[in-house]
């Protein structure tokens, strides 16, 4: 058998309309797809091979609902939803990834992943949260540090879905959040979550050792030199991002800024403008060669793919070279294209996904004129190779966050330029803004 890096290996594909379809196939042994947006890196390099897919984004599990006690976050909102509706998470989910993957990677997804760096666990673990499950045998209920395992393993059974994440509501709880990370879209390095309610305090780390760190206590017990006595104790993880020693020196600095902060009384957070992403179309099974539709700048293409083939190729193969392949485990931006208006990574989305939705790269935008000129303006490209995708992040970023601060766009456009052009293009991203 071949192995071909960058491409899964092949699986059916189901994409099911009701959660008792899910469970179903969830007893059979089937795989939950969300956002992909950890999944499908893991099938591309082989780590992981499925045989049976179920996407779940036609169920109703999107949004947030609010009451006086608690706010309930339904497990497939995606980040770029939480930052904009959940006030406390706003810096939380803003700070994930970048744009593009937080169009698509959703809460429910990534607490399943576990990731030791995942941005939600720590800030969920200080606030007291946990996440309702539910399975052919029922319902539970599991606080979120009683969820993440370890690395990448959690405590949900095969057959179980996580359907919301509860977080009890409070007047009286401040909370902070400080995360530190290396360039690009990387995972951060160090996590510091803070919470203080009633002279109580709670601390978490994330990213500092295989899982997140929760400590505890009153805040007139000397709360500064206990923390950073029980963090000197932990192994902490070392590589090639930072070793141990540089990673806990990292936690202290951010920590006593957390800490301070929240003693100051007022909360971390970003205003944005409520978001709603669609990621709903109609249901469909695919199973090794299938032909499909998919409307791309208005044009319904027509072609034979496989269940894992992936947007990118079947873009380029039907003549959208304008689409660019990069890295090929979502990193660099350079396979962005708009799905339903929002921007997406091509390498980490199925064509099979996008039928019944939305497909447009730059040649399908007649309002991207402004945008255009001011990368040419502003001579914010030399090779050209990642423009495309540059402007196609851009453009959802300029629609859809109605503030232009330089903070937000920094977390939001992280694409890579291999020649190293950022001054010109951030340059002409801010010119492009101002016209907005
Ligand atoms: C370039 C890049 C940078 C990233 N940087 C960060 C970062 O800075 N911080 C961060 O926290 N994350 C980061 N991520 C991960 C991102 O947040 C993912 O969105 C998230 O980890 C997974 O969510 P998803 O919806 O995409 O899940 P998927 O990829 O679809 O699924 C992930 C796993 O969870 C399971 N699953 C999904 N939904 C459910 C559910 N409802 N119930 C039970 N199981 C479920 C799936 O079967 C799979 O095992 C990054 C990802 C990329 C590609
Ligand atoms: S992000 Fe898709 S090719 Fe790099
Ligand atoms: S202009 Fe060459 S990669 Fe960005």
């Amino acid at each position: 058998m071949s192995f071909v890096l960058g491409i899964p290996r092949n699986f059916k594909y189901v994409k099911v309309n009701s959660l008792d379809e899910a469970l179903e196939m969830l007893k059979e042994g089937a795989k939950i797809l969300a956002g992909g947006q950890s999944l499908f890196p893991l099938l591309k390099l082989r780590i992981l091979s499925v045989d049976n897919l179920v996407d779940i984004n036609n169920l109703d599990l999107r949004g947030v609902k609010e009451n006086e006690k608690e706010i309930e976050i339904f497990s497939l909102t995606t980040h770029n939803e939480v930052a904009s509706k959940v006030k406390i998470l706003s810096k939380v989910a803003f700070t994930i990834a970048d744009y593009q993957v937080r169009n698509k990677g959703t809460i429910g997804g990534s607490l399943a992943h576990a990731d030791p760096a995942s941005n939600y666990y720590p800030a969920l673990m200080v606030l007291d949260a946990k996440v309702k499950v539910k399975s052919k045998r029922g319902e539970r209920v599991i606080e979120t540090k009683e969820l993440f395992r370890s690395p990448y393993t959690t405590s949900l059974k095969e057959d179980e879905i996580i359907t919301s994440v509860i977080i009890p509501k409070s007047e009286k709880t401040v909370f902070s959040y400080e995360v530190y990370k290396r360039g690009g879209s990387a995972y951060p390095t160090v996590i510091v979550a803070v919470s203080l309610k009633n002279n109580k305090y709670k601390v978490s780390f994330g990213g500092i050792s295989e899982k997140p760190l929760l400590i505890e206590g009153k805040v007139e017990d000397k709360p500064k030199e206990h923390v950073i006595e029980q963090l000197r104790e932990i192994k902490a993880i070392s590589d090639i991002h930072a070793d141990s020693n540089t990673r806990l020196k990292l936690a202290e600095r951010l920590f006593i800024s957390a800490f301070n902060r929240a003693l100051e009384g007022k909360s971390d957070e970003i205003n944005l403008q409520p978001m709603d992403i669609q990621w709903k179309s109609q249901p469909l099974k695919a199973y090794n060669k299938v032909t499909i539709k998919i409307k791309v700048n208005g044009i319904e293409i027509e072609d034979e793919v496989e269940s894992r083939t992936l947007l990118l190729d079947f873009l380029r193969k039907n003549g959208y070279k304008e689409v660019k392949r990069g890295c090929d485990e979502g990193k660099c931006g350079a396979c962005t294209v708009l799905v339903n208006g929002r921007s997406v990574k091509s390498c980490l989305t199925l064509a099979v996904q996008t039928v019944g939705q939305d497909v447009r790269t730059v040649k399908g935008l007649e309002d991207i004129k402004p945008l255009q000129d001011s990368f040419v303006q502003n001579y914010a490209m030399q090779c050209g190779y990642c423009t495309h995708g540059f402007l196609m992040v851009t453009y959802d970023y300029l629609k859809n966050v109605k503030k232009k601060e330089d903070e937000l766009l920094k977390y939001s456009i992280k694409n890579i330029c291999r020649c190293t052009g950022y001054f010109n293009i951030i340059k002409a991203i801010k010119n492009a803004s101002l016209s907005q």
